[in-house]
């Protein structure tokens, strides 16, 4: 009996080292509601973001896939950064500016792409975006984290 427990510590411990090492390389990305419900007319599918993690000085695309069941004649996005859980960032576009509009019912693709400065510091970051129509009503509240690194490995 005293012999199995400092063995399953060991393969716990093992097992978790393997996990660190395996995260940089999973691809796919949680995409949180900022209400937990998701009680909003556009539904959000997922994120693509490339190159993951983001390289500070180059261009990064974020591909939000999302479905909508009534027309969107136009309206905005605003997004916000948080460098761990700290707004850093917050900037507003026309919605037309990353999808063209009105965007018909059913599935479309907002592609927003931006490049972050520099010296950007390396780590994890969230990134919150809002979508609402042209009459400010709030179409959606999604967030996601994200990583900027120079693309080699790293754990933060
Ligand atoms: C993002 O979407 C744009 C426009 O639909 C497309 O051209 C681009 O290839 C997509 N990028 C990725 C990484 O999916």
């Amino acid at each position: 009996m005293d012999s199995v427990a400092p063995l399953k510590l060991s393969l716990l411990l093992f097992l978790a080292s393997i996990s660190l090492v395996l995260v940089p390389f999973t691809q796919a990305t949680t995409v949180k509601y900022c209400d937990k419900k998701g009680d909003y007319p556009v539904k959000v599918g997922g994120v693509k973001i490339s190159p993951n993690p983001v390289v500070p000085g180059k261009q990064a695309t974020f591909n939000i896939s999302a479905s909508t069941g009534k027309v969107i004649d136009g309206g905005k996005v605003v997004i916000e950064v948080s460098f761990l859980r700290v707004p850093v960032h917050t900037e507003k576009h026309d919605l037309s500016e990353e999808i063209s509009c009105p965007i018909a019912v059913g599935n479309f693709v907002l592609s927003h792409t931006q490049t972050l400065p520099v010296f950007t510091p390396h780590g994890p970051y969230t990134l919150k975006m809002k979508i609402e129509d042209d009459k400010n009503q709030l179409l959606t509240c999604i967030s996601f984290d994200f990583k900027i690194g120079s693309g080699s490995l790293e754990v933060f």
